[in-house]
């Protein structure tokens, strides 16, 4: 084995030739102060110079059950060693099969058939190529476009960038692919306002929000719209919760239209918010569920697209087939690793984990917004949460750009980061820090959270009322 290499060495080399993902490069020219992550076990991470770390973001809300698990590298390593690679074009192995037939099982509704993919972002992808495909077999080729939400994100590659809703992300790759719609999202700390949805209740701005789809398609032409595309919470802009009786509505719209619903569930699903689908949590059966992040916690890359029973019938009749693949799409390796993953979450009960923290885990954060004039909305469900900052709680005063930018990126993401916390601070709508733990984490876990919250939350209200 060759000598590891310093950690100046690393960062002068990742200075040099790595591209690192929606970062600014030109904060590392030197090096220097480029975070290297070594190693992990549980809720902790460590860096390359042994300093820990609670990942209270799972990664990238992907660490389902914790880092260093050696039985789902064990099991990787294994089924590396049977079966390294093959493709599931037009053959197929034993563990896809398993897979597919475990999640069709787990999966609500008739949701019985599964697409694999690699990333969320595929999965995204191939589920609106599988709408267009579905509405063109079932004689209505006109019905392609898609409906998705404000500032919702739902992946990078061209085709699932037309259904994100964040204009930085979109502009320099503009124009996207035709025929992607927004609608108002839920957020109820600020509501979308036409003066028409004042004073409504939160039954009643859920309703009237829902509403908006339905007035969407009837803008679009029925005949034009294939599906809508919604996370049952959505990530962007800080943890938005559908609403009471959001998501029934919906239901009924999509069924009226002959719309599909796809549940963007890349991060929802796989226990995120205490149920094993993020539509479980809200009550709903969707035509297609798009995952992947946490379905192997992270240990190989494997998407998953879930689709209903009457979707899949015409792709089964005659010469037709899904004429759509991707060579890695359900890897042998990462098959069998979320097959352990999956094993791991029954063994362990981490649904049952989250269920039993998830009140004492918002309890927490209502209780340090309660201290902090800076936090003017904490929201989310399970183990995914956000706050929102705010320049003054009482009037839910917004930062400006600039200050966005300077309180997010120049203070409380390195702040955060020196006192030992990963989450996300996030300005991708209003500012919003986000946790996401692993499921496996606790009390003990949230404590640590706490305490860091409170020290670099009181310097940043500081900052703010100076
Ligand atoms: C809701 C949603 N959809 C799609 C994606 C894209 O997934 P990936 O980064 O694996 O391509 C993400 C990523 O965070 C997501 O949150």
């Amino acid at each position: 084995m060759s000598e590891p290499l310093s950690t100046e060495r690393l960062q002068e080399l990742a200075a040099r030739h790595l591209w690192m993902h929606f970062t600014r490069m030109s904060s590392y020219t030197n090096g220097e102060s480029l975070p290297i992550i070594d190693h992990g076990e549980g809720s902790y991470l460590w860096d390359h110079q042994g300093k820990q770390y609670l990942d209270s973001l799972s990664g990238l809300f992907v660490v389902q059950v914790g880092h260093g698990r050696q039985e789902l590298a064990d099991v990787g390593a294994q089924q590396g060693g049977r079966l390294g690679f093959f493709p599931l074009w037009s053959y197929a192995h034993p563990p896809a099969i398993e897979l597919a037939a475990r999640l069709a099982e787990m999966s609500p509704g008739d949701l019985n058939r599964v697409f694999f993919t690699v990333s969320g972002s595929e999965a995204v992808e191939s589920a609106w190529k599988l709408a267009r495909q579905f509405f063109q077999l079932t004689g209505k080729p006109g019905k392609y476009k898609v409906i998705t939400r404000q500032t919702a994100y739902h992946g990078t590659t061209l085709g699932a960038l037309a259904l994100t809703s964040v204009p930085s992300m979109r502009a320099p790759f503009e124009p996207l692919p035709a025929g992607a719609r927004k609608v108002p999202n839920t957020n109820n700390y600020r509501r979308w306002t036409d003066g028409s949805i004042d004073g409504l209740t939160d039954e009643q701005f859920a309703r009237a929000t829902a509403d908006q789809i339905a007035l969407t398609i009837e803008m679009e032409g029925p005949d034009t719209v294939a599906a809508v595309f919604l996370e049952p919470l959505q990530n962007a802009g800080g943890c938005i919760e559908p609403g009471p009786g959001y998501f029934q509505r919906v239901r009924e719209i999509c069924d009226e239209y002959n719309v599909l619903l796809v549940s963007d569930e890349v991060i929802c699903a796989y226990g995120r918010l205490g149920t094993m689908f993020g539509c479980e949590k809200y009550d709903y059966v969707p035509d297609m569920i798009t995952s992947a992040k946490g379905l192997t916690s992270g240990y190989s890359p494997l998407g998953a697209v879930l689709v209903s029973d009457r979707i899949f019938e015409p792709f089964g009749q005659d010469k037709n087939s899904f004429a759509h693949g991707i060579t890695f799409g359900g890897h042998p390796v990462s098959c069998a690793v979320a097959l352990a993953n999956l094993d791991i979450f029954e063994k362990e009960d981490i649904l049952g984990n989250v269920v039993n923290h998830q009140d004492e885990f918002a309890a927490m954060l209502n209780r340090v917004a309660a201290d902090m004039p800076i936090v003017g909305d904490v929201r989310g469900d399970g183990y995914f949460m956000a706050m929102e900052l705010v320049k003054d709680k009482a009037t839910k005063a917004e930062f400006d750009r600039d200050e966005c930018e300077s309180l997010i990126r120049g203070f409380l993401s390195p702040r955060l980061f020196e006192e030992g916390l990963i989450c996300r601070a996030d300005d991708r709508g209003d500012p919003v820090l986000q946790f996401s733990p692993p499921l496996v984490a606790g009390p003990v876990e949230f404590a640590e959270i706490e305490r860091i919250l409170r020290i670099v939350l009181s310097e940043a209200s500081d900052r703010v009322v100076q």
